[in-house]
């Protein structure tokens, strides 16, 4: 495979190739998701998408994407035997004029059937030869740093092919700049936060993307779903309120990245909300708490909201849908087993025969890492989506309450 990489004679138009990564079965809502962003030559492979487009392009799909994890911009490819052939790919890019001056720098390589013996080796060739260029070119050589890096490099490696990217998100895009709670203070205190491009990806996979109305989250947490589902509808791009790698690099288009900044502003239409209550429920008014207070980090109005504190087994809010608009859904991720807690047998029996009652004709969709879920609610699932949170394998279920 060769480079896509054109040379920025004129960095605005130029064709430039991608790769956007995502959680596993994400990747056919992703790539409808950079099409509609405009990309074009848009492949799906397992765990990312790669695709092609202008530099703007690029920019969008980090500040919209909500389903990629990051957007790396493709700078090489080579085939590759051994170790040196790995330091040359390396070696022969012009890293002065890629990396932000002085910056520090951190390489991850992950690979599918690559016959190399020892993957850390080989990163370290590939680090060697990018350290080796900048001393040339510039005198000296980049500081490597791991938890805080100015700028990234990613190599994948296949049987035959390895192929060089450029970093151009910095922080993982699920960290859209809203969350007051850490996620890994909240895992020790039970509650466990979904991912906010999971959250989406399972609006998408639910089919409420598409057809927006009513939603209710009876066990809301902090509210990613609700607040994903929000911003959805209020035009708030994803990324809206963080920055990007790509802002730091030496090849910025200031005013190309202003107007995108500015046109994502003017597109916020926060009264589309009123036409679709976000509800949310939780027992844990702690958890509900933050929940509140991330809605409103995340720009959306207070009044567009409904938290209720309780017991969703035994008692759930109304989900009426405003004249003309789409029934309401239900979309959530129950507590389960290897995370938390929870309520056993009889508990989810009653929860779908409340489910029946409370909502009939609606869908309700849940992710859960128990693959016996349908089986303890006594529901047969119309859908059923594999998908990963993180390290654990769910699925998304669909049901028709009937
Ligand atoms: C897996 S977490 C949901 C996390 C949420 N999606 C988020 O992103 O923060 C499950 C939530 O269900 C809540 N919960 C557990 N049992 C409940 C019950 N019977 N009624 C209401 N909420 C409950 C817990 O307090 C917890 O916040």
């Amino acid at each position: 495979m060769t480079s896509r990489l054109v040379k920025d004679t004129q960095p605005a138009v130029s064709t430039l190739g991608f790769f956007a990564p995502c959680a596993r079965g994400l990747e056919a809502s992703l790539a409808a998701e950079l099409s509609a962003l405009g990309a074009t030559e848009v492949e799906t492979t397992q765990g990312g998408v790669q695709f092609a487009g202008d530099r703007a392009l690029g920019y969008r799909a980090n500040l919209y994407s909500r389903l990629a994890s990051r957007i790396l911009l493709k700078l090489d490819s080579v085939r590759y035997r051994n170790g040196d052939d790995l330091y040359k790919l390396a070696a022969r890019q012009t890293w002065e004029t890629i990396a932000p001056p002085g910056g520090s720098l951190r390489v991850d390589l992950n690979a599918s059937h690559s016959r190399l013996r020892s993957l850390n080796f080989a990163l370290l060739r590939i680090k060697d030869g990018i350290v080796d260029q900048l001393r040339t070119s510039t005198g000296s050589r980049p500081s490597i740093n791991t938890e805080r890096p100015d700028w990234r490099v990613f190599v994948h490696l296949e049987a035959l092919h390895a192929h060089l990217y450029l970093d151009w998100t910095g922080e993982s895009l699920f960290k859209r700049g809203w969350r007051n709670d850490d996620l890994s203070i909240d895992s020790t205190k039970g509650a466990a936060p979904l991912k906010e491009t999971l959250a989406a990806g399972l609006l998408h996979l639910s089919g409420w993307v598409a057809n927006p109305g009513p939603l209710l989250d009876p066990f809301c947490g902090s509210g990613t779903i609700l607040i994903e589902a929000a911003q959805i509808q209020a035009g708030i791009a994803a990324g809206h309120a963080r920055n990007f790698a790509f802002e730091a690099l030496p090849d910025l288009d200031h005013a190309l990245w202003t107007a995108i900044r500015d046109e994502a502003q003017a597109a916020i239409s926060l009264n589309k909300l009123t036409q679709t209550p976000c509800i949310g429920m939780d027992q844990d008014a702690s958890v509900l708490s933050k929940a509140k207070r991330n809605w409103i980090k995340a720009g959306l109005p207070a009044e567009a909201a409904q938290w209720v504190s309780g017991n969703s087994l035994r008692k759930l809010p109304s989900l009426a849908a405003p004249e003309a608009a789409p029934p309401g859904m239900l979309v959530t991720n129950p507590p389960y087993g290897q995370r938390l807690q929870d309520p056993g047998q009889g508990g989810w029996r009653d929860f779908a025969g409340l489910l029946k009652q409370s909502y009939p004709g609606s869908q309700c969709w849940m992710l859960s890492g128990d693959l016996d879920l349908p089986k303890q609610l006594g529901l047969r699932e119309s859908r059923k989506i594999p998908l990963m949170n993180g390290t654990i394998e769910c699925r998304l279920f669909g049901f028709s309450l009937r």
